[in-house]
């Protein structure tokens, strides 16, 4: 790669992540080798507008990364010059031509294959998994259903909709308390970070659960309580993924909620988890199955919970994990040899190969 390599890192955006998100595009952005690579900065606000040259530091000093002054820019729909340009007539460096996105965005918006799909109508290489990898990745629902076809065991579940509850709730809380039975965890079927999830040990419990996660979504899915540890397991590579050594998540809370996740500095991390060696075998095998379960591409992370008895519950992917330096995903990576730095290049790579390997098909007859 040559120095002529323009990358945008993008980051921000309109989920209930934002915060992290920009956490985490410091990290990559500190990490990045500037000798090699040209980098600028998209910031996405939560209103949704994008802003060129942002610093995603600013955030910190005024609760917001954009001011007046920034200049608003959109992705070119021109399949022949991928390019950005300032909705203000400035022209932007390179005339906002560039090499690779780099978005390190979460939740909706982000990592659910919407984007990239604005990525993909305008021909633009990126990292990280496509359309079909992002969705299926967020929907709990649908993921279930992908990994249940690819013979992952998962704790038993039930999808239910807003709409059907709101109509007929008694059959719904009979069956769950039937095929469940309490405690069971509520959690809206497309979020993150926790956000709408709770966990329900009675009936009053369980209808004031559904209640909060219809705010979030028209879908929720229900699960059985699963006693055991939380395990998660680092994937990059596209179509040959290899997997990393299993963590663990010591939660300070009485789950992995979202303040457990990002506002005390009580729950840790053991890195590596200490494991059989057949259950970590187990864990790296079953991670790059789910990895290609959902067609994921570049990186992602893969949630378990390993109980006393070593049996194994595949809990979730995310494609686009936390990416801060003391985030899971890349303290994976460098506990397994691949350094941050390193990571992150290897993550550049593997979007330029993915995106020429993409392009390399007939399209007409
Ligand atoms: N079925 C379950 N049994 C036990 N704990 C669970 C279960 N589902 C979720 N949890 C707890 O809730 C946390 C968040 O749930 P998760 O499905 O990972 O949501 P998110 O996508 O928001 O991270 C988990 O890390 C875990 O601590
Ligand atoms: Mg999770």
């Amino acid at each position: 790669m040559s120095m002529s390599h323009t990358i945008i890192v993008i980051f921000g955006g309109q989920s209930g992540e934002h915060e992290v998100s920009l956490v985490s595009a410091q990290s990559v952005l500190k990490a990045i080798d500037q000798s090699r690579f040209n980098v600028q900065t998209i910031g996405i606000s939560k209103e949704g507008k994008w802003y060129w040259g942002i610093d995603p530091r600013k955030w910190e000093e005024s609760g917001s990364i954009v001011d007046s002054n920034a200049m608003q820019v959109t992705l070119v729909h021109d399949p022949s010059a991928p390019r950005f340009i300032s909705l203000s007539k400035t022209d932007l460096p390179n005339q906002g031509k560039f090499d690779l996105i780099f978005p390190i965005l979460h939740g909706p918006f982000g990592e659910d294959g919407t984007i990239q799909g604005l990525f993909e109508m305008a021909n633009a290489p990126y990292v990280g998994s496509g359309v079909l990898g992002g969705s299926l990745g967020m929907d709990k629902d649908r993921m279930k259903a992908v990994f249940s076809t690819a013979g992952l065991p998962m704790a038993k579940s039930i999808t239910v909709l807003r709409s059907q509850y709101k109509t007929d709730a008694e059959p719904i809380l009979y069956r769950i308390e039937t095929e469940l039975g309490y405690p069971c965890f509520i959690k809206p079927a497309n979020l993150g970070s926790s956000v709408g999830i709770s966990k329900a040990s009675n009936r009053e419990e369980l209808k004031a659960s559904i209640e909060l996660a219809s705010c979030y979504d028209r879908k929720l899915v229900i699960e059985e309580n699963i006693v055991g540890r939380e395990i998660e397991v680092a994937v990059l590579g596209n179509e040959s993924p290899e997997a990393s050594v299993p963590g663990e998540i010591l939660p300070a809370h009485d789950f992995y909620d979202y303040e457990a996740k990002y506002l005390d500095t009580g729950s840790r991390l053991l890195i590596p988890a200490p494991l059989e060696e057949k259950t970590i075998k187990e864990l790296q095998t079953m991670a790059v199955k789910a990895f290609q379960a959902v067609e994921a591409s570049g990186l992602s992370r893969v949630d378990f919970f390993v109980t006393t008895d070593q049996k194994i519950y595949v809990n979730e992917i995310n494609t686009m994990p936390g990416f801060t330096q003391i985030s899971m995903y890349p303290k994976l990576w460098d506990a397994t040899g691949i350094p941050y730095t390193e990571l992150v290049d290897r993550l550049i790579t593997l979007g330029l190969e993915r995106y020429k390997d993409l392009r390399n098909r007939r399209i007409s007859r």
